[in-house]
């Protein structure tokens, strides 16, 4: 039988997500020795998994060539919805803010507010569900240098031990909403791979609780 192919997110969600494999009781050495590699087989070829960057996982789900994802639910929110949503993995856990400079209402006066942010999308909502008319501006990076040069008044990001706020005198003003990484499925491989990926769903979540 050809293997479920699974898309993990590399970097922050990497390792946790390898050590629920692990948990499972699925051999993970070929990630453990990855050199370059970007494909490997999991639980002697059960599993095949594919590294990637956080959206890219979605892209690969969505097209169909990978069956499942791993991945952040800030990147969910901020880049399609054509999947299933099957299991809240629960690490990676931080939080959407609005955040903004030490000691300064950022709701304060009428003048539209500047917000730079590497999440448009999640922004844009945040604040029309404010009824707050805003000025979004799209970074790539390293947002909290925005307000400190002046870009913006304040930023909408992922903050997780807030130490980056401290360290650059920003503070948050709100919380937006919760993050933690996901499993998610492709449509398709949903109907016709239905009892392997319940199989791995149900260990999972045996680990999780
Ligand atoms: C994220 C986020 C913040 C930081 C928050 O960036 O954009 O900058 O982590 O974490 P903290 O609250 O624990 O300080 P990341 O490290 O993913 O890098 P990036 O800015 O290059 O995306």
């Amino acid at each position: 039988m050809k293997s479920l192919r699974i898309a993990l997110t590399k970097g922050r969600l990497e390792k946790s997500t390898v050590e629920l494999f692990e948990k499972i009781g699925y051999n993970c050495d070929e990630i453990h020795n990855k050199g370059r590699k970007l494909i490997f087989r999991i639980a002697d070829g059960k599993f095949e998994v594919v590294l990637a960057k956080a959206a890219d996982v979605i892209t690969y789900v969505e097209h169909g060539v990978c069956d499942l994802g791993v991945v952040g639910k800030d990147t969910i929110l901020e880049n399609g919805t054509s999947f299933y949503e099957l299991l809240d993995l629960g690490f990676g856990k931080c939080r959407f803010a609005l955040a903004g400079k030490k000691g300064i209402d950022f709701f304060h006066g009428y003048k539209a507010k500047t917000v730079a942010t590497k999440y448009p999308k999640v922004t844009r909502s945040f604040f029309e569900s404010k009824n707050m008319d805003v000025r979004v501006i799209k970074i790539e990076g390293s947002v909290e240098l925005a307000p400190l040069v002046g870009l913006s008044d304040g930023i909408v990001d992922i903050v997780e031990t807030g130490s980056t706020l401290k360290a650059n005198n920003l503070e948050v003003k709100e919380y937006v909403t919760d993050i933690s990484a996901r499993l998610i499925a492709n449509t398709a491989s949903l109907k016709l791979r239905k009892n392997e990926i319940e199989e791995l769903v149900g260990k999972m979540e045996d680990i999780i609780e």
